[in-house]
């Protein structure tokens, strides 16, 4: 901004018709940018998203090939990998011709400018109107003025393209929150009871709701068991526990402070949670199951594996708790990954646990060490488990089948 401003000063001191000349076709520039850019942002726009959703599309075949291949497709799936490179190839040309084509027209319109200076001073210094001293000045200096606008020029499709990801990241970012409260001081789950009353919950692309008119207690201190037919609504009850899914209608309440009031991160470093599908992180054995207890010292967290049955599992790692896991916890068994994200829970000690299934993938004896370990973690604690397995219903102080409490959507 500032050195075309600083060149167009100095040359109309020394040649004034220079100066206007330049000052004319400088605008062009930026003129000719913005019209480019409209022609093109919605194109732009267009080739970012495909070029993303190539490459997220890419990512799932792949991730798919095992069962692919048993399933006899992975050379049908080739077709289509070939197709997506294809289609990744077009887009990409198609992008860069776009950016290419630009920069053309930018650098053209500056070179013509600055042929333009020359031609006028040529002409002027033929016919004497014009010393050579300043002809040479005036026309080392022409170029620099239109130089940073080249570079502005040549660097704008990237900056297009990275409006067009910015403008996505923006979409996310200002989603408006899941309006939660703000209130700090959390009851503590395991002196205050849990009240669900009249709960309706709908997945927003489902025409009915999974849950409707659900009303239980989860008294202070109690193993509380909930049952009911697979797809009824088990895990979705424990997420709106969690605050990660909202509810329709009715209310939550905690020692008799309304969910809705609770400040969401305080309510969650009151639990800890046991997912149906545990997520394994590609880090450590111990960093994974350090998770929610960052701090937690070597004690504790063989306490933990203690706990979960995974004593035997550790030792039969290459190296041990510092055996790096692959992503989503490639190189364990389904059932060494539900004892981990159990570790994981009962490092956590935390007043509320929510175990969702945690034994669906043990052997019985295994199953009956982990439930000896949930067991004597409850002691002064509020458990709510969603079961189907009897050993895991002899656990809980009560059992509640969904569908008895509620209008279940089935
Ligand atoms: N994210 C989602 N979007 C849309 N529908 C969903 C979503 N999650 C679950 N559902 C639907 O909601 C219903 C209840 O699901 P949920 O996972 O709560 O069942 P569940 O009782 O835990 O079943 P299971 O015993 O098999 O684990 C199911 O019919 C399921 O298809
Ligand atoms: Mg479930």
């Amino acid at each position: 901004m500032i050195v075309p401003v600083v060149v167009l000063v100095v040359v109309v001191w020394r040649d004034w018709i220079s100066a206007l000349i330049i000052a004319g076709t400088l605008p062009l520039i930026p003129l000719f940018m913005a019209l480019i850019g409209a022609a093109t942002r919605d194109r732009m726009d267009r080739q970012v998203r495909t070029l993303q959703r190539l490459a997220g599309h890419f990512l799932d075949v792949v991730a798919g090939l095992p069962t692919l291949k048993v399933f006899g497709r992975a050379k049908a799936q080739a077709a289509a990998v070939r197709e997506i490179s294809e289609r990744y190839r077009v887009t990409a040309l198609a992008t860069l011709r776009v950016t290419f084509l630009s920069s053309l027209i930018l650098e053209l319109v500056a070179t013509v400018s600055v042929a333009l200076v020359a031609v006028t001073i040529g002409l002027r210094l033929m016919s004497g109107s014009l010393d050579l001293r300043t002809a040479l000045f005036v026309l080392v200096l022409a170029p620099e003025a239109y130089l940073p606008l080249r570079q502005l020029g040549a660097n704008y499709h990237a900056s297009a393209e990275g409006m067009a990801a910015a403008e996505q990241a923006f979409a996310v970012l200002e989603k408006p929150l899941q309006s939660h409260g703000t209130r700090g001081d959390v009851p503590d789950p395991a002196v205050a009871g849990i009240t669900v009353d009249r709960l309706r919950v709908a997945y927003p692309d489902r025409d009915r709701p999974v849950l409707d008119g659900v009303s239980l207690t989860v008294e202070p201190g109690e193993v509380l068991a909930v049952t009911g037919s697979s797809g009824c609504g088990k895990s979705t009850l424990l997420a709106v526990l969690l605050g990660l899914v909202e509810a329709e209608a009715g209310s939550v309440r905690v020692g008799g402070v309304d969910f809705a009031d609770l400040d969401l991160a305080a309510w969650r470093t009151r639990l800890a949670w046991v997912p149906q599908r545990p997520y394994m992180f590609a880090a450590s054995v111990a960093e994974n199951i350090r998770l929610g207890c960052p701090d937690a010292s070597g004690d504790q967290v063989r306490q933990a594996i203690t706990a979960a049955g995974l004593a035997d599992v550790v030792q039969r790692l290459p190296q041990g708790l510092d055996t790096i896991l692959g992503d989503r916890g490639a190189g364990l068994s389904a059932g060494e990954q539900q004892r981990i994200a159990l570790a994981r829970a009962f490092l956590r000690d935390a007043p509320l646990l929510l175990l969702d299934e945690p034994t669906a993938n043990l052997d019985g004896q295994t199953e009956r060490e982990v439930l000896d370990a949930v067991r004597r973690l409850s002691h002064g604690r509020t458990v709510v488990l969603v079961a189907h397995r009897p050993a895991l219903l002899a656990l809980a102080d009560r059992v509640v089948e969904l569908a008895d409490v509620g209008v279940a959507a089935w």
